[in-house]
């Protein structure tokens, strides 16, 4: 397959979740030729959908995309239409023994967005080859050889790993028993609603028209407005609940799944309890374990192969982590290479500037792992909840 005949150096991402989109457009506009290889068919193939707040990396995520993204951001905003001041940018944790306010987390500027708009969003104007796992890389003489389940092969001089909590390039880079994400014991389920119902749809918002969380028994809950169809006809807006506890990993989806969270976990109080009864048939429903691995060095192939992303450092979704350092990835990666060409053959070296790349993930991304999974470990119990940096410390780094 053959990639181009311009000079351009050409960076192979592997995986079009939001690492390798984001990835894409940041090189994109740094004068990269940036292909992206993904293993799901299409867009659409399999669509995995839930929210995330960006927060403390939203300013770096507007550098790394071009002005006509920037521009529609918005659509990917759960509710776009809000009035964004103070209140709507702080996520309140509600009391899961007496349901009163426990604390409000301020985030500044912070936006909610669906994952699947997000991406959706990002995909413009990527050169994206869908239907493509990659099975192997190999050093050539003058860069790298790619090779794909399907058996073609292309060349590339970068490739990047974004390929998400159990990545292959990771595999290849740090050897198949050292990359094993590790299963937390945490179970993790969501649920995507449309009730079709004012009352319903009212009774989430109320809590918070973004989100709003509850802990401090054994589930962890959380609920909130994923997307606003008409702003002024809330029988048109969908939500979300999550629910956290620490069990027996299951990995189930739909009734299955819904069955299995209302007889084998505890229940939560309120509008967090009410979300999860109110589920109707027709809605999504999946419950997994969270996984994680923590960092430790990898293989770079004389500079030319990295990870970012999930793919580095998978964590629990505890104070919402995971996009704001795979967003910082992305923007030290693209300053990286940014570096390197702009040398052109002068004093710095591949090694260097990527080993220097590398070490700094290895350390942030350890340190953001751990964190979450002491996170988890006191979401459980009113006492230590006060004690998680969500409460000290917020949302910040
Ligand atoms: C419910 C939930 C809530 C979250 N909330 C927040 C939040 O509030 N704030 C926050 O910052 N983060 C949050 N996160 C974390 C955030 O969503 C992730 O960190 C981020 O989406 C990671 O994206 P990624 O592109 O690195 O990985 P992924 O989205 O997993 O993408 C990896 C892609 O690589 C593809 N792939 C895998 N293997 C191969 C292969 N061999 N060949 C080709 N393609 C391959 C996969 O198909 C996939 O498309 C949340 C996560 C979840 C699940
Ligand atoms: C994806 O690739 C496989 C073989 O690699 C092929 O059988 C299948 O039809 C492809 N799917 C699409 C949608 O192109």
């Amino acid at each position: 397959m053959a990639t181009s005949n311009t000079d351009k150096p050409v960076v192979i991402i592997i995986g079009a979740g939001l690492t390798g989109l984001l990835a894409a457009q940041g090189l994109k506009q740094n004068g990269f030729r940036a292909i992206v290889f993904e293993r799901e068919e299409g867009i659409d193939a399999r669509p995995r959908e839930w929210t995330m707040l960006v927060h403390w990396a939203m300013p770096i995520f507007q550098r790394l995309v071009p002005k006509d993204i920037l521009e529609d951001l918005k659509d990917a905003f759960c509710n776009p239409y809000l009035h964004f001041n103070a209140e709507m940018e702080t996520l309140p944790c509600y009391n899961g023994v007496t349901g009163e306010l426990l604390f409000s987390s301020p985030t500044p500027g912070a936006r909610r967005v669906s994952r699947r708009r997000l991406r959706a969003l990002l995909a413009h104007g990527v050169d994206i080859r869908w239907n493509m796992t990659l099975k192997s890389f190999s050093r050539t003489e003058t860069g790298l050889k790619v090779e794909f389940e399907d058996g073609q092969t292309i060349d590339a001089d970068y490739l990047l790993g974004a390929d998400g909590t159990s990545s292959k390039v990771r595999e290849i880079a740090v050897g198949a028993e050292k990359a094993q994400p590790q299963g937390s014991g945490f179970l993790f389920a969501t649920g995507l609603n449309q009730y079709r119902d004012v009352e319903k749809n009212e009774a989430i918002a109320a809590k918070h028209p973004v989100a709003a969380l509850m802990m401090g028994t054994s589930s962890v809950g959380g609920i909130g407005v994923l997307s606003v169809e008409e702003p002024g006809d809330k029988s048109t807006w969908s939500t979300f609940w999550v629910k956290i506890w620490r069990g027996e990993p299951v990995d189930l989806r739909g009734q299955e799944a819904l069955e299995y969270i209302k007889t084998e976990t505890a229940p939560l109080r309120d509008e967090f309890q009410s979300a999860i009864d109110w589920t109707p048939s027709d809605s999504y429903v999946g419950i997994n374990e969270m996984k994680y691995w923590i960092p430790v060095p990898w293989e770079n192939y004389g500079g030319r192969v990295t990870l970012a992303g999930d793919a580095a450092h998978p964590m629990l979704i505890y104070r919402g982590q995971g996009f704001q350092h795979s967003i910082t990835d992305v923007d030290n990666y693209v300053n990286a290479l940014v570096q390197l060409h702009a040398a052109a053959g002068g004093d710095v070296s591949r090694e260097d500037v990527m080993g220097t790349y590398d070490n700094e993930v290895v350390k942030r991304g350890a340190n953001a792992v751990e964190q979450s999974l002491c996170e988890a470990e006191k979401s459980l119990d009113i006492d230590t909840v006060k004690q998680m940096l969500m409460a000290t410390r917020g949302h910040g780094k």
